[in-house]
């Protein structure tokens, strides 16, 4: 027998888990069932964490660091993120101006929920990463998505960002580079969306820079304070370990802005995770002192994986997409595909028809569109062996081939 389930808050109608961990699941799920499944979907890095920085955690947690940290984060770490602010971005920011999260994801929440009140408005350009929305939502606030199409390169237009604002907007989400199109925001792009912005007082800017060390062109990806100075007394600037230095399941991430909003953000982590684990913290802090030259060495030998794999998917009918400046993700045009159908099979009708057929026909893990925003096209990632790329390649080719 099974009993009747107690109910559930509202809060969590309309609430989904994020598309990444149901991805996730899925290839694991495949895997597991023998098929030979290439994961295309993932937000990991093929790299290692380097030597050095688990030498370290391995060190913190010999010497006894494993007690509860402050909840804002340990000094050495607030610091060595206020040094890393300055050499990448010339920010100057004070101790209590500083917070780690349990990766970016909790810092991101903790502003949201320190600062929306119901029915508050937050602006989200499109196509977007997917926890944004229901970040917003599970605060009380309301997502107001701003397309931002290819034709504007994927970048949210000043014009559209004004016509976006209404006396409930409570803040822009500014992502640079941006997951999933891996477009970047130059400083002229910044300083055109900074003279809206200074004409909007009232508005809080959330700059999420967590892939601005995964850039093609430039050393670093800028960040709106840097920009515009007159806006950082209202702008989170947000980043964190995870893609710069491969430490995605150390969970550390960051967020510097005014001590009032750090504040009150501290108080939300201090009741909900107590804070990041000690470990996790002290390998943060030698990634970020230590040597840096690798980050450019592996934007080199990423550069070569998204030249290979953007190639590769330009050939196959059906598809289309261009180099995108940073992140190591391809938002791949799939509007070809649209209205045809496999010989065998149902009419592809929407991008995410076409990753379940991808999936179901080519062992081939992809994200729709529809999950980040934007539609009809893909986003895979590039940060794959060469050999991996090119056998999704031979597949994703045969898949195209087989839609009439
Ligand atoms: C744009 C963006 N922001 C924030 C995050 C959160 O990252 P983390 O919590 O690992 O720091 C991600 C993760 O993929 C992301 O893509």
């Amino acid at each position: 027998m099974t009993a009747a389930m107690p109910a559930l808050s509202p809060r969590m109608s309309g609430i989904h888990a994020s598309p990444a961990s149901i991805l996730r699941r899925r290839a694991r799920e495949l895997r597991a069932s023998g098929l030979d499944i290439i994961e295309l979907s993932s937000g990991n890095l093929d790299f290692a964490t380097p030597d050095h920085v688990i030498a370290a955690a391995h060190a913190a947690a010999l010497r006894g660091d494993t007690r509860y940290t402050d909840v804002d984060g340990t000094p050495e770490l607030k610091q060595a993120v206020r040094a890393a602010l300055l050499r990448d971005h010339h920010l100057s920011y004070a101790q209590d101006e500083i917070i780690i999260g349990n990766g970016s994801t909790q810092a991101l929440f903790n502003a949201l929920l320190a600062t929306l009140a119901p029915g508050d408005e937050v602006i989200i350009p499109a196509p977007y990463w997917a926890p944004y929305l229901d970040q917003v939502r599970l605060a009380g606030g309301v997502p107001v998505v701003v397309p931002c199409p290819h034709n504007n390169g994927f970048r949210l237009r000043p014009e559209d960002l004004q016509a976006a604002i209404t006396p409930r907007t409570r803040w822009l989400i500014l992502n640079n580079p941006v997951n999933p199109s891996g477009a970047v925001y130059s400083r002229e792009h910044l300083s055109d969306i900074a003279t809206v912005l200074l004409q909007h007082p009232p508005l809080w800017i959330l700059a999420d820079g967590l892939y601005e060390h995964i850039v093609f062109g430039e050393r670093c990806a800028p960040t709106l304070a840097e920009i515009e100075p007159r806006l950082t007394p209202r702008t989170l600037t947000v980043s964190g370990v995870a893609k710069t230095y491969a430490m995605m399941g150390w969970r550390i991430g960051y967020a510097a802005g005014p001590a009032a909003l750090i504040g009150e953000m501290t108080k939300v982590q201090s009741q909900t995770t107590s804070g990041a684990s000690s470990i996790g913290q002290a390998a943060a802090v030698a990634a970020l002192n230590g040597p840096q030259d690798l980050l450019r060495e592996r934007a080199i030998v990423l550069r070569a994986k998204r030249d290979l794999f953007v190639g590769i998917l330009n050939d196959c009918a059906g598809l289309s997409c261009e180099p995108p400046e940073g992140t190591f993700y391809l938002m791949v045009n799939c509007a070809g595909e649209i209205g045809k159908a496999p010989p065998d099979g149902k009419t592809i009708r929407t991008d995410r028809d076409f990753a379940a057929y991808l999936l179901e026909q080519a062992n081939l893990v992809v994200f729709a569109g529809e999950d980040f925003g934007l539609s009809p096209y893909i986003r895979v990632s590039f940060a794959n062996s060469n050999a991996a790329i090119e056998e999704a390649g031979r597949r994703l080719k045969h898949a195209c081939e087989r839609l009439q």
